[in-house]
């Protein structure tokens, strides 16, 4: 069980009290206190944490009885001892899993209706931010619409973390992606918190969501930030790494052996107290002050990871630091150039084009056409597929469809995108949504091709995505 043979077994008994040696830090405590009763003629079953010779910690359940001599006094303790560490393991995975599982329908069933009411929110705001001459009002509006962003990021983190976020899902460089976000680390991080990034030449690619990514490498940096208020060191570190049946068992048995990329980012902060380090990466779990943290940062870095097929895990000591490992299974591809645009409002760049614009929500529909309208396109609004339709098939000559993915009725966006390119091949369309994953998930290879819109947008993102699917620029 401790993989000592039974010699060392017996020496390590006796060269500590009650053999403390043998058990992880966390249980001594209470160890000493079921041997304490059985010294004074109890019998305990108990399980406890126990340690392997090379350290690694194995749950064990154990049952320990006196035995007494002639005069009746306890002598000597007889016990059973039982590894329990896999079945440990597949419950703690199997609580993971129903918690995701809750989550999950949580987030599904709310973040449509609440993208939907940010579309409304963030829109109006745009428009009053545009017609506004007064400052008073402008820095009003300003204040507003960085709260309604911070929603909409909010959404996202819970909809990564329940791995319903849509991925747009790249092979890529991590060193390159991590050199790029020099920039934004550093205005991130205060001037007493020195940054090193050990990028090693020759890592392997990766298949991820760039901004995904990202975004999952400052929130650690964050974190580590937050570890040290008085100022250190944050060292991201990235390695090719081959995982052999061994190792992964130590990770838990969520991993597949193989080759993967890891990239680490680890502080000489003041680390997490056991009881942190096991809920750290449950949404909600935080030990910031309110309004500080959400606790939904390294729930979305782990919703994240397993959604690309790789693994978290963290290493951290009170005093010492933290490291948090994320584990990126190897793509064997060259590694796509980054073609995200870097948007600035460019209002009215778009020439006059028709679009017709399908949306159920009576207030997403109003808001998106004044925007639209704003950037110069003439608008014709559709409540549903089926009326979207019939304008399609009028004289009215459309350019573009907007359309919404999830609508009542039995038509929804997917399906009119399909009807509609099978009688007019040439329409250009976009999809926008609120959760994009459900609808579009048994879309065909057009269907998932055409760009995608998440509610709520902004001004500059929907003339950019606009104007790129009617002229084909970007
Ligand atoms: N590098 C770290 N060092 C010490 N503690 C950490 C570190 N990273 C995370 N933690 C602990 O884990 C908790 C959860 O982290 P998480 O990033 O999920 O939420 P948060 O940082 O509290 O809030 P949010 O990221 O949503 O703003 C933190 O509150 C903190 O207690
Ligand atoms: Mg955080």
């Amino acid at each position: 069980m401790n993989d000592l043979t039974p010699e060392e077994f017996i020496e390590a008994c006796s060269s500590s009290q009650f053999g403390l040696g043998l058990i992880h830090p966390d249980s001594r405590e209470a160890y000493l206190a079921a041997c304490k009763e059985v010294e004074h003629g109890g019998t305990v079953n108990h399980e406890y944490k126990g340690l392997k010779k090379n350290g690694d910690t194995i749950y064990v359940r154990e049952t320990l009885a006196p035995i007494r001599n002639e005069d009746g006094k306890v002598a000597k303790m007889i016990g059973t001892s039982i590894d329990i560490t896999v079945q440990r393991q597949t419950e703690l995975q199997l609580r993971q899993a129903q918690k995701m599982e809750a989550v999950g329908q949580l987030t599904a069933g709310i973040s449509h209706d609440f993208n939907n009411l940010l579309a409304v929110i963030l829109g109006n705001l745009e428009l009053i931010r545009l017609r506004g001459d007064d400052t008073d009002i402008r820095a009003h509006t300003d204040l507003a619409l960085a709260a309604t962003e911070r929603g909409a990021r909010l959404t996202q983190q819970l909809l990564a973390y329940s791995r319903q976020i849509t991925m747009d899902t790249v092979v890529l460089d991590p060193n390159e992606l991590i050199r790029n976000m020099d920039d934004l680390l550093r205005r991130s991080l205060p001037a007493t918190i020195q940054v090193e990034t050990v990028l090693p030449a020759g890592l392997w690619h990766i298949a991820a969501d760039r901004t995904q990514l990202e975004s999952a490498v400052l929130n650690l940096a964050i974190n580590a930030r937050d570890a040290l208020p008085g100022g250190g060191k944050v060292t991201i570190e990235t390695a090719n790494i081959c995982l052999d049946d061994n190792e992964c068992a130590k990770h838990g048995l969520e991993i597949e052996p193989g080759r993967y990329v890891m990239i680490a980012v680890s502080d000489t902060g003041f680390g997490m107290s056991p009881l942190a380090l096991e809920g750290a990466m449950d949404p909600f779990f935080t030990t910031k002050p309110i309004g500080e943290g959400s606790g939904l940062g390294l729930a979305m870095v782990s919703g994240f990871t397993r959604q690309t097929g790789g693994h978290i895990s963290i290493h951290s000591e009170p005093e010492h630091g933290t490291t948090v490992r994320l584990y990126f299974p190897e793509a064997a591809e060259p590694a796509q150039p980054d073609k995200r645009s870097h948007i600035e409002p460019d209002v009215r760049s778009a020439g006059p084009a028709n679009i017709l614009l399908v949306e159920d929500d009576e207030d997403v529909r109003a808001v998106v056409a004044a925007q639209l309208k704003e950037l110069g396109f003439a608008i014709l609004e559709a409540e549903d597929a089926k009326t979207g339709l019939s304008v399609l098939r009028s004289e009215t000559r459309i350019d573009l469809l907007l359309t919404d993915v999830d609508m009542p009725g039995s038509m929804q966006g997917p399906d009119l995108v399909d009807t509609a390119l099978k009688e007019f091949p040439h329409l250009k369309t976009v999809f926008m949504s609120g959760h994009a994953k459900g609808a579009i998930a048994n879309a065909n290879d057009a269907t998932r091709a055409i760009p995608k819109l998440t509610k709520p947008v902004q001004m500059a993102e929907l003339d950019a995505v606009i104007s790129q699917a009617i002229h084909g620029q970007s």
